[in-house]
């Protein structure tokens, strides 16, 4: 996946303004606090750091998120996204992913507490080429502070719920469960604590009639949770050559690892087992780990012979949806 050119121009500007050096420290600070999720203070706290988060993060949570928009498309396209809500917007990262992916897209409402981000973002959609973007109402907001919002089709929160407090965390779902006209997105990066959080919003979410959209293909205890394990899903996204440079790699790509939860406000018919690890393709047969509608972590082997299958199982990929 790649960034619009427009968003990707406009990152470059806001990324030159910062002296090199700096740059290359603030991506390193930002790097080691992710990896220790240390967010007993925001990570992100000089123009520096915002800059390092533009170039190095941001592609990957774009990518992220709209991936798993696209599986609102693809499932429920139907449900006509005209309006969005973002909580912990940052530079608006879910906002450029809703607008290429949803085109009835009319209204955007992006929550954030750092008046910086604000700044940088609202440079950023002044050169979008999107007018849904371009007047996109950003809120100076903290969300612990007791958040009132508006109804909004589709509620983001993304990569931020997980560095709030626990009771935090929890005013802020209910809340946007509330905000939610048609879904709700919980996304965290794929570690053990990001599907942690992803896990207990969901839990939440059902004990709350949420109907659970995806990724899981039902509604019972996650049995990733009850083995130990932690699902997650794997989104390519291409790397600049800044951003290569920042990151000291020479891929031209990265995997970004994400775990998410999309709850719905309305039952959508649920077909088929969720792909929950890269497909085993081998000569002649395709292994694949499936999370099932009875809530079971099940193995499949697709052979040759079942011809059909066969040839789909070929082009499957982790984290899409497989139909028997
Ligand atoms: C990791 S960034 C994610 C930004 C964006 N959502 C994305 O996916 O790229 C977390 C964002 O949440 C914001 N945030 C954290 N705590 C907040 C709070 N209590 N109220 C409002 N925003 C908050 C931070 O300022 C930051 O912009």
């Amino acid at each position: 996946m790649r960034l619009p050119a427009d968003l990707l121009d406009a990152i470059q500007q806001e990324t030159e303004k910062v002296d090199r050096r700096k740059l290359f420290t603030a991506t390193a600070q930002l790097t080691e606090r992710y990896k220790a999720a240390d967010f007993s203070s925001p990570p992100i706290a000089t123009e520096a750091h915002r800059a390092a988060y533009l170039a190095v993060r941001l592609p990957a949570t774009y990518a992220a998120v709209r991936r798993v928009f696209a599986e609102i498309n693809a499932r429920a396209p139907q449900a006509e996204i005209a309006s969005l809500l973002d909580l912990g917007a940052g530079p608006g990262t879910a906002l450029f992913a809703a607008a290429e992916q949803f085109p009835q897209l009319q209204q955007a409402t992006l929550v954030e507490s750092d008046a910086g981000w604000i700044a940088v973002g609202k440079r950023l959609v002044e050169q979008s080429e999107s007018t849904v973007v371009q007047q996109a109402q950003w809120l100076k907001l903290d969300l612990r502070s007791g958040l009132s919002c508006e109804k909004h089709d589709l509620v983001v929160i993304s990569y931020t719920l997980g560095e709030l407090p626990q009771a935090a965390a929890d005013a802020v779902l209910n809340k946007a469960w509330k905000c939610a006209v048609k879904f709700l997105l919980i996304i965290e990066p794929g570690t053990r604590r990001g599907f942690a959080a992803v896990n207990a919003a969901r839990s939440a979410l059902i004990a709350n009639a949420a109907h659970i959209f995806a990724p899981c293909p039902h509604a019972g205890v996650c049995p990733m949770a009850t083995a130990g394990d932690w699902c997650h899903f794997s989104q390519r996204v291409e790397r600049t050559s800044q951003h290569r440079q920042l990151k000291g790699g020479e891929l031209g790509y990265e995997d970004e690892k994400f775990s998410y939860v999309i709850a719905a406000k309305f039952a959508v018919p649920q077909s088929g087992s969720r792909i929950v690890r890269h497909p085993g393709k081998h000569s002649g047969h395709v292994q694949l780990a499936l999370c099932t509608a009875n809530g079971q972590i099940e193995s499949r082997t697709i052979t040759r012979s079942s011809k059909e299958a066969y040839k789909r199982a070929r082009k499957a990929e982790w984290g899409d949806m497989w139909i028997e």
